[in-house]
């Protein structure tokens, strides 16, 4: 109603609420290769087009008369209470977007008590944003390094800073191929984007630190640091290194960052490493979710990390239901593709318990930081809040098969 109203003293929304404006208005505000890197897929991005195309096919079918008036859009996942089913989703080198990064979108977070999923490629050292974010709920994303020490200790981070859950992210071993960045000649980590969790890491800095030439950005970074380092960046310097230093460390970066190697067996050390809940993202076929509920893990997210690692993926949205009917009672979360109210609402018939959101708030932390962050967040509530209202259920864990074509 809120949203509405002021739409009625004739004021224009802070972020566009249709989604290609909010995308296209990004574009404008921000570089060339910061837009692409934030909006491009892998390979011919036939999978970053499938996901939006399997939401396209999904029919929801409303029922009338139903009684209800309050709509509760409360969920319940792995013991914690969630004000909605969704979550924002881990995306690393925010600082792309803007300089605040992390810590903006940390804050917009807790405001609309929408979870935060701390990148291990974040811009802004995890401890940092949980300082911001008061009591409301962050969890932490891992990707696990091939030195077990560095795992380890950003696990520990995560755990102190209060993560309510662990995620390690499966479907990034490598990074995907992406046309539009190597067109670009723009990978972000040759400049030094994205790396603040890892070099405010101990255990990191220690062990790899002196092998890296890489720029000393000391705990805490600030928002100012982290301006000043756009700034230089826009003059063409990268902390004083030189181009080939930067590339080097890039390379070694990419061997550290991920363990291609990764198996199941890993999975029972992990295991021993955390009490907390062990969530699998980037489980795409039914057989990895049945291992993972024989290994003990926690919960799913169905991903293809937004069509940006392998191309030719199957769309999440059109590999939820056969992971969710693998493993009855586990929960199973969806990314890739969510952009509107009625698209929740379809991941959660489906039999999704919650998603989580990628690009969009991207966009908006590039137009408005904080308050764009917060825009989005609340566009997509109140629409998904009237979807429930049209779909004629009261409550968002009412949803199911039954609204389904
Ligand atoms: C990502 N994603 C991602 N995932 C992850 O586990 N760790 C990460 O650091 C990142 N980084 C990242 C950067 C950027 C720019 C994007 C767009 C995405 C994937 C992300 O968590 C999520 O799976 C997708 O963004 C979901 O797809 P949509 O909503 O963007 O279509």
């Amino acid at each position: 109603t809120e949203i509405y109203l002021r739409g009625l003293g004739g004021e224009r929304p802070a972020v566009p609420v249709q989604l290609a404006d909010l995308q296209e208005a990004a574009r404008r505000t921000l570089g060339a290769a910061e837009f692409a890197y934030i909006a491009g897929g892998a390979g011919a991005e036939r999978t970053l087009r499938a996901n939006l195309a399997a939401f396209e096919r999904v029919q929801l079918v409303p029922r009338m008369l139903s009684g209800t008036k309050e709509r509760d859009l409360s969920v319940e996942l792995l013991g914690q209470r969630l004000a909605s089913p969704l979550l924002l989703a881990p995306i690393g080198v925010l600082e792309s977007a803007r300089p605040e990064a992390d810590l903006a979108v940390a804050r917009a977070a807790a405001a609309e008590q929408v979870p935060f999923v701390f990148s291990s490629q974040a811009s802004v050292p995890m401890e940092t944003c949980a300082a911001a974010m008061g009591a409301a709920p962050r969890w932490f994303q891992l990707y696990w390094s091939s030195d077990d020490e560095v795992t380890r200790s950003l696990i520990r981070r995560a755990e102190a800073c209060g993560a309510s859950a662990l995620v390690l992210t499966l479907d990034t071993t490598l990074l995907g191929w992406r046309p539009r960045d190597l067109d670009l000649g723009s990978l972000p980590f040759l400049r030094g984007q994205g790396l603040a969790q890892y070099l405010s890491d101990p255990v990191f800095r220690s062990r790899l630190g002196q092998a890296m030439p890489l720029p000393s950005v000391r705990p805490p970074v600030t928002p100012q640091l982290l301006s000043t380092a756009a700034q230089l960046r826009a003059k063409g310097k990268t902390f004083g290194l030189s181009l080939k230093e930067m590339q080097r460390a890039a390379a070694r970066f990419t061997a550290t960052y991920s363990r291609p190697d990764l198996g199941w067996d890993d999975l029972d050390r992990l295991r021993g490493w955390t009490r907390l809940p062990i969530i699998l993202k980037g489980v795409l076929h039914p057989d990895d979710a049945r291992e993972a509920a024989r290994r003990g893990v926690d919960g799913l997210i169905v991903s293809n990390h937004g069509g940006r690692q392998l191309d030719g993926a199957v769309a999440s949205l059109d590999a939820l239901p056969d992971v969710v009917a693998a493993v009855p009672g586990m929960p199973v979360l969806l990314d890739s593709g969510v952009r509107t109210g009625s698209d929740i609402a379809k991941a959660l018939a489906l039999g999704a318990q919650a998603v989580l959101l990628g690009r969009p708030y991207v966009y908006g932390l590039a137009l408005g930081g904080e308050a764009g962050v917060r825009a989005v967040i609340q566009n997509l509530l109140a629409e998904f809040d009237l979807t429930l209202g049209l779909l004629g259920v009261g409550a968002a864990r009412e949803v199911g098969p039954q609204h389904l074509r």
